[in-house]
């Protein structure tokens, strides 16, 4: 029986370029649905650009356009970047489309008719200069808890403390730099809370994975808070019906627009979206990273109950991506767009790593890019594509291009690929594509083997019939390692389609044995992957080029006011010896360091625990400002500053000083 499916995957913002890391997910849903059309099931996969917000409206105005102009480029862009990719989506919509707005708002007056919409007073800070309300992000200033500068407003990178961003001391626009106000609003919210019942119930169905329930759980015990899903103008976004200057908040739209990417497919093809989108006969699978694990375990399962429509039946959530085992970083050349990608290297490549390393878990995946080389090289080229070229040419050129039939020992080659089959189907359907290519890695050995020891390229020499029947076996085989490969390679599998001159590969085709037939001309299937190339990638992706094309204007953060010489000559730098170093607890960003001055001893606080770790410190001579006043610290005291550059997390380089300078020596 054929299965109806509809799958998706969450919309990228349309204030960004598409990264590797996003890849993950796209590819991760594409390769599922690819199984699923290989199997003979009708699937959909609807995507969209997440248009609405303020980070889109900022950069609209910064480019001085309209946001409606941005959105329509970016979501060109992307669309570009995922076909570049081969991520085959059935419709890539906008969310800022009519279909969306007005689900939108039909699911809000449903929401409203059922009285879980309440109205309520939000203090927020607001910028008189930029004449707007100041999201978190865009409000700096110093963490209440441990005194660090530069933090934003929802979180300290010091110190992890999370509060609101009216708790920011001497806090500022991050736009203009301006002190911002605080004024009160009337907001509206989702009284999340009267759905708990039915959200645990959907849970106990196994509505996310084992993995995840745990965290799902922690949310349902701090118990579900109301959910603020207005937003005072000026903003990119939906007008709420009835009101003049207030809009959704962008996450209420959001979601509604994998519904509205649906709508608009159904409507363009004579499609029931009701049944699709809501009736019995349609599964239903959105695919999503674990950031925005809330959003879509909470709140949009409850929009879609108040409004009496059904919820997906499942959430795959993944985890996120390192590269060589850290958070992709500009100044490490790791954040990596897809674009830049697709100037250096192969996309199959990329697609093949991923389903190399996904398995169902929401496990952070790291992108070794030494691993991406050896096994690019030593599977994809040295294993499947070296298989076909072992036997192709070599049909076409000395034998005419026609396959034989199959002898004893071909037959058994054939019949242990065949085997695999439900079990690699297995692995798609569950997400454990790590282990199908396990699977289909060991079943290309045993190809290779067979060929290995029956020596067509000596056979060939005497016995031409022989030769043929041993690459009819080949060519069977690498027919079948392409079905299970095509939902990873379509690249890949459809240059072997052409060869083999056979409709596009279904699994049904893993019965069939091909025999007695022409074969078509040999394409070259992959190259191998150069380090060249990856080292070109990465230079590429360094921010030396990104500073050039979009900073022209001066920096972001104004100037402070003027510092006289004499204040500067006021602080007083040290060579210091790090004499101790020690992690913080509950401070996952900051080392305690104790530091010898000369036979005086200074202990500081410093936010660099996520650059270095403290055997990586401890004997290094630093640069130490030894007469800034002691600052109280949640964790203690810390009585003096060493220096430091770059852009903070693990981009942080520690100014240092040779083994020759003598701790406590003044530097001038
Ligand atoms: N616009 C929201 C989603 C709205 S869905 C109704 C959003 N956009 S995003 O562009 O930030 O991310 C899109 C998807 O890519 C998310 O599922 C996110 O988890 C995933 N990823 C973004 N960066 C990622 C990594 N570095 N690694 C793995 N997945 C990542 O969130
Ligand atoms: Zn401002």
């Amino acid at each position: 029986m054929t299965r109806h499916i509809v799958v998706t995957s969450a919309l990228p913002y349309a204030n960004g370029p598409i990264h590797i890391g996003h890849l993950v997910e796209y590819l991760q849903t594409d390769i599922w649905v690819r199984f699923q059309k290989l199997c003979g099931n009708t699937c959909y996969y609807f995507c969209a650009d997440d248009t609405h917000g303020t980070p889109v409206m900022l950069r609209a105005r910064e480019e001085g356009i309209e946001p409606e102009v941005l959105i329509e480029r970016m979501r060109h862009e992307h669309l570009r970047d995922f076909s570049g990719f081969e991520i085959a989506f059935d419709n890539y919509y906008s969310t800022h489309s009519e279909e969306n707005r007005r689900f939108s708002e039909m699911i809000y007056q449903r929401a409203v008719e059922r009285g879980v919409v309440t109205q309520g007073q939000v203090e927020q800070a607001y910028c008189e200069t930029d004449r707007m309300w100041l999201p978190d992000r865009y409000i700096k200033g110093t963490c209440p808890r441990c005194g660090a500068t530069g933090q934003y407003g929802d979180s300290c990178d010091a110190c992890g403390a999370h509060y609101r961003p009216t708790e920011l001391v001497d806090p500022v626009c991050a736009l203009c730099g301006g002190t911002p106000v605080r004024r009160t609003s009337r907001h509206y919210f989702f009284r999340l809370q009267a759905f708990e019942k039915e959200l645990r119930e959907l849970m106990e169905r196994g509505y996310v994975q084992d993995t995840v329930r745990n965290k799902l759980d922690e949310w349902f015990n701090a118990g579900l808070r109301d959910w603020d899903i207005s937003r005072d103008g000026p903003y990119f976004g939906f007008r709420i019906p009835g009101e003049q200057d207030k809009y959704f908040y962008v996450w209420l739209d959001a979601p509604i627009g994998y519904m509205a990417s649906c709508k608009n497919y159904c409507d363009r093809h004579g499609l029931d979206f009701d049944a699709v989108w809501n009736g019995p006969d349609w599964e239903l699978y959105h695919f999503i990273g674990k950031d925005i694990m809330y959003f879509h375990a909470l709140f949009w399962p409850a929009l879609l109950i108040s409004a009496g429509l059904k919820t997906a039946d499942k959430l795959f959530v993944h985890g996120f991506l390192t590269v060589n085992g850290q958070k992709m970083s500009k100044s490490k050349g790791t954040f990596i767009t897809a674009e830049t990608y697709l100037r250096h290297l192969d996309p199959e490549y990329l697609r093949y790593y991923y389903a190399c390393k996904l398995s169902a878990g929401a496990d952070d995946i790291d992108l070794s890019l030494e691993d991406f080389q050896q096994r690019v090289n030593a599977d994809l080229v040295g294993k499947f594509a070296n298989l076909a070229s072992r036997s192709g040419p070599m049909l076409t050129r000395k034998l005419d291009g026609r396959l034989g039939t199959l002898d004893e020992a071909g037959r058994a080659l054939v019949e242990t690929l065949r085997a695999e089959k439900e079990a690699i189907i297995a692995d798609y359907e569950g997400l454990n594509y790590a282990s199908a290519i396990r699977r289909i890695v060991a079943l290309a050995d045993a190809a290779n083997r067979y060929v290995d020891q029956a020596e067509p390229w000596v056979t060939v020499k005497t016995d031409a019939e022989t030769t043929r029947r041993t690459l009819t076996a080949v060519i069977n085989a690498v027919h079948l390692l392409t079905i299970y490969l095509k939902p990873v390679l379509p690249g890949f599998a459809a240059k072997i389609e052409r060869f083999l001159g056979v409709e596009p590969l279904s699994m049904a085709d893993v019965d069939r044995t091909l025999e007695d037939r022409p074969i078509g001309t040999f394409e070259r299937l992959a190259e191998r992957m150069d380090k060249e190339k990856v080292d070109a990638m990465i230079e590429e992706s360094k921010p030396r080029d990104e500073a050039a094309r979009s900073e022209p204007a001066g920096p972001a953060e104004p100037i402070a006011p003027e510092c006289s010489f004499d204040d500067f000559m006021k602080v007083d730098l040290r060579v210091a010896r790090i004499a101790r170093a020690e992690k913080v607890d509950g401070a996952d960003k900051l080392l305690a360091l104790e530091l010898d001055l000369g036979g005086l001893t200074k202990h500081v606080f410093a936010g660099i625990a996520q650059a270095y770790s403290p055997e990586q410190l401890v004997g290094r001579h630093v640069v130490c400002v030894a007469n800034l006043a002691p600052r109280k610290m949640r964790f203690g005291t810390s009585e003096g500053m060493i220096l430091a550059a770059g852009e903070g997390g693990q981009d942080i380089f520690l100014l240092g000083l040779d083994e020759g300078a003598a701790p406590g020596q003044r530097i001038h």
